[in-house]
């Protein structure tokens, strides 16, 4: 009997222990974006992104609450058309002090889609941690029928307390898959399944709250990026122009004459240039604004020294970076230095 009692106890400590075990602290960092957004009826696809706040999403997905011990805080309300360098220092700042002072085990970041990809790579760069950071949005509003936000939101969080996750980097979690930031890119306007890997894929998927990796990424990313915001309060302005037949020299004269500190290509073919852009290209670069060749084509890498003689202009070569991606880089990589050489060993490396 007595030993019937004692099994009994030891069985009922296990149990007691093993919910008694903390659950990893996850924090969810709303910006907006369509996964916040309202739309007129739920069949309407007329809405309005960044009008739900933070808490009314955790409240939609309660089952998040038994992956983790979630807490949110909303940084911005915004459509990510409108994301800006300010909200980015605001966030790796941010991100770096919940997981390197607040004992944070991962942060999830609600975002719109517009401009994810973009955000995803600038954090790959400057968050200071191999704890997952993992950014979730949405195609269809929040009262949307068939919203695909919550299904996110909830794999988002199961990508965040998955050792798995650990030392990928910055991730994107949409549609059951999970995308590294140097890769992910939004490929379709309306359609849920708009984030594709490029050539390399995707790095994994989620399954029954289950992630599951495929592939590390082959960049160097985050603990080991050389960049550092902490002290920083804006970032050097880099634009974009759009290369097309018997393109006009106007938008780049103008990145010129605004004393702009870099221009990023997104060039025909192998980044190349129409000739009277060329031309504004070459005299830019030296007067010192660093000019770096991308490509508008989606996949395919800009090649260094290929149609264009870069080591002649000292223009550099976005490698594998699309010109979004390519112009974050470029920003980052102009807090330290001007020197065109170093820049595209930069390129080689993130
Ligand atoms: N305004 C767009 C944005 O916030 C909506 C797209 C979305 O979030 O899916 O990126």
């Amino acid at each position: 009997m007595r030993h019937i009692k004692l099994i009994t106890a030891l069985a009922l400590t296990l149990c007691l222990s093993f919910t008694l075990v903390a659950k990893p602290k996850i924090r969810i960092i709303a910006t907006g974006g369509t996964i916040a957004g309202v739309s007129a009826t739920s069949a309407s696809s007329a809405y309005t992104a960044g009008q739900v706040g933070i808490q009314t999403l955790i409240d939609a997905v309660p089952q998040i609450l038994q992956l983790a011990d979630i807490s949110g805080e909303q940084l911005v309300n915004i459509g990510s058309q409108d994301m800006n360098d300010e909200v980015w220092l605001k966030l790796a700042k941010r991100i770096n002090v919940l997981l390197n002072e607040e004992g944070y085990d991962g942060i999830v970041i609600t975002h719109g889609t517009d401009t994810m990809e973009e955000t995803a790579y600038f954090l790959n760069l400057t968050v200071k941690s191999d704890k997952p950071v993992i950014l979730a949005g949405s195609m269809r509003p929040s009262n949307a029928i068939s919203a695909d936000g919550p299904a996110n939101l909830y794999n988002a969080v199961a990508a965040a307390v998955s050792p798995a996750c650990k030392g990928m980097g910055v991730l994107c979690c949409m549609n059951n898959q999970l995308l590294d930031a140097k890769t992910v890119i939004k490929t379709h306007t309306i359609d849920c399944d708009t984030f594709e890997g490029g050539p390399s894929g995707i790095i994994g998927y989620i399954y029954n709250g289950e992630a599951h990796i495929l592939q590390a990424p082959m960049n160097k990313h985050t603990k080991e990026s050389e960049f550092d915001v902490t002290k920083l309060d804006k970032l050097p302005k880099v634009g974009i122009v759009y290369g097309y037949a018997n393109a006009s020299p106007l938008p780049m004269q103008a990145f010129v004459d605004a004393k702009f500190d870099g221009i990023v290509l997104a060039g025909v073919g192998d980044g190349n240039f129409y000739k009277d852009v060329f031309e504004v290209a070459v005299k830019a670069q030296n007067q010192g604004i660093q000019i770096v060749r991308s490509s508008r084509c989606p996949t395919g890498p800009t090649c260094l020294n290929s149609e264009v003689d870069d080591a002649k202009y000292h223009f550099v070569a976005a490698l594998d970076l699309n010109p979004q991606k390519a112009r974050v880089l470029l920003m980052l990589a102009l807090t330290k230095t001007h020197n065109w050489q170093e820049i595209q060993e930069f390129f080689m490396k993130y």
